[in-house]
């Protein structure tokens, strides 16, 4: 039984995950090298520091600066992260994401957001999303960053559902993991290799429906 979809923002709902690259890939080229890949793989779903942290550590600075040069950083990087998020509009929301979200509360699932972005909100607002979600849970209501469960954890409870009855939609391993610790299924969204954890993987939204899913993971 299906009562409840969590979804992750960045690159489940949005294409944001190549902003955050960008942004970091910026960061890290202003530190004299270029941000990899898999370096910008490995930022999916953690929080800002945490992805400071592996940001630097590919560059091999790992523990060479400062506390508070380190906020300083990370606030660059957000600087400009929030110089491509001004930008955005309702049509960049992913292809398939309204009609899935529609079909969902057309019968009654539960539809939150679990996300560690502390932009979430701004995002939500700027793509019109936000009265699409029965509860939101973002980065600034979470004191734990995934892959621990905090922020579906609270969002079931948000909900009022328990986590056997919920499903997360995740594009990162730390999302597909802190969903399995949750005791919540999962859809892995997207081509990374990383998701192979997922219980069901889909490219994207296009054509996806609540029946696929429930014939998928129930
Ligand atoms: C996640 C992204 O959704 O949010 C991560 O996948 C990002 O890459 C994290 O680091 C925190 O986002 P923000 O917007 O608070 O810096
Ligand atoms: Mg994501």
């Amino acid at each position: 039984m299906i009562r409840c979809c969590i979804f992750d923002l960045d690159g489940v709902v949005v294409d944001t995950a190549r902003y955050h690259f960008l942004a970091w890939a910026e960061l890290a080229r202003s530190l004299g090298f270029e941000l990899t890949p898999a370096a910008g793989e490995a930022t999916k779903g953690v929080s800002r520091m945490a992805s400071l942290d592996i940001v630097l550590e590919a560059g091999g600075f790992a523990g060479r600066f400062a506390p508070e040069e380190r906020e300083c950083m990370a606030a660059r990087k957000n600087d400009r992260y929030l110089e491509f998020v001004g930008r955005m509009t309702p049509d960049d929301v992913l292809p398939g994401v309204r009609p899935f979200l529609g079909e969902l509360h057309a019968r009654g699932v539960k539809i939150v957001l679990g996300s560690a972005s502390k932009n979430a909100g701004t995002i939500l607002d700027r793509c019109g999303l936000r009265p699409l979600f029965d509860a939101v849970v973002d980065g600034t209501l979470v004191a734990r960053a995934k892959p621990d469960p905090e922020v579906f954890v609270r969002g079931a409870e948000l909900a009022g559902e328990v986590p056997a009855a919920c499903v997360v939609f995740e594009d990162a391993a730390a999302g597909i993991e802190a969903a399995a610790r949750a005791g919540m299924r999962s859809v892995g969204v997207g081509p990374s290799p990383a998701l192979a954890a997922a219980t069901l993987r889909i490219a994207g939204f296009e054509g996806f429906t609540f029946d696929r899913l429930a014939a998928a993971v129930d």
